[in-house]
């Protein structure tokens, strides 16, 4: 056989498998799964409290089976909702998002947004998200409609935790709530919350879009019990096996999804520590609707008492 026979199959042969491995990718970014953790914050007797942790649905008006599995979530009737940002994709995605919530907006709930409830998607070499950060953010596009989803939220009576404290009381538990804006953007800002968290409450929970250090370094330093994040799509393309090559942000790639420690790096003499729960979320960019290894998911958070 001849060298230029030989190398054509070869190249047939990659061609075939990539184009399955990109048909697999776009079926694994729609097969949606619902992870389920236990995280022991509570104090001892407290009745466990369920939380769904929703995050990065980037939602495009077309995309009715997200829709569906979204308002199927409603089912679970959770005690309490924390949205930790990215849920839009597109300029009309507002009223979709809020329909697909459904009755989960009827439940108590928590939210912080995320670069990409403010701004329009862009299209990016998916290479890109694995070399270093340029700090290109890609803020010169048209705004996404955020202000509506606020409202949104605001009138169902979820939270606003954008660079502010808040105290929610679900059932008999008192949860003391520190949040802030998108720190992928560089708009947390630290200081407005600042100071230790407030002890009289029965547990302490920090919420941020972005998990990077500097945030969850003051948390855990000012004592919160659990930092809930999402932004990192759990490095959305992994390696079966070696799992994320990617947080898109500064965490280490061990921690892009699930349920870690964040140790208080300010007292070597203190093993004290906050719980880190990182969900891969629900979507992607709409310009790279891909998966592998990393399913997209919701987390129902369990909170149990402590020990
Ligand atoms: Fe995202």
């Amino acid at each position: 056989m001849g060298f230029l026979r030989v190398a054509g199959r070869v190249a047939g042969a990659g061609a075939v498998a990539g184009a399955g491995l990109t048909a697999y990718a776009a079926w694994e970014a729609r097969a949606f799964v619902l992870r389920e953790v236990a995280v022991p914050v509570l104090p001892t007797g407290q009745k466990p409290l369920r939380v769904l942790h929703l995050t990065d649905i980037h939602m495009t008006p077309g995309q009715s089976r997200k829709q569906e599995w979204l308002r199927s979530l409603g089912d679970l009737r959770p005690d309490l909702v924390i949205s930790t940002g990215d849920n839009l994709g597109h300029a009309r995605s507002v009223p979709v998002v809020l329909d697909a919530l459904g009755s989960l907006l009827d439940v108590p709930g928590v939210f912080v947004f995320g670069s990409n409830d403010y701004y329009s998607p862009t299209l990016r070499n998916p290479l890109q998200y694995l070399l270093p950060d340029d700090g290109d953010r890609r803020t010169n596009v048209p705004q996404l409609p955020w202000p509506e989803l606020q409202i949104g939220f605001l009138e169902a009576g979820w939270l606003d935790l954008t660079n502010r404290f808040s105290t929610v009381a679900v059932g008999d538990t008192t949860i003391a709530f520190a949040g802030v804006d998108d720190p992928h953007l560089g708009r947390d800002d630290l200081r407005a919350v600042a100071g230790p968290a407030d002890d009289s409450a029965d547990v302490r929970l920090a919420v941020t879009h972005a998990p990077y250090l500097r945030v969850l370094d003051q948390f855990a330093r000012d004592g919160y019990d659990a930092i809930i994040a999402g932004h990192t799509h759990g490095g959305q393309v992994c390696l079966p096996g070696v799992g994320a090559l990617t947080t898109n942000c500064d965490l280490d790639t061990a921690r892009a999804k699930g349920l870690h420690r964040h140790p208080v790096l300010s007292a070597p003499g203190d093993p004290g520590s906050s719980w880190l729960h990182v969900s891969a979320g629900l979507g992607t960019s709409p310009y790279a609707r891909i998966r592998v290894a990393c399913r997209p998911e919701a987390t129902l958070l369990t909170l149990t008492a402590r020990g």
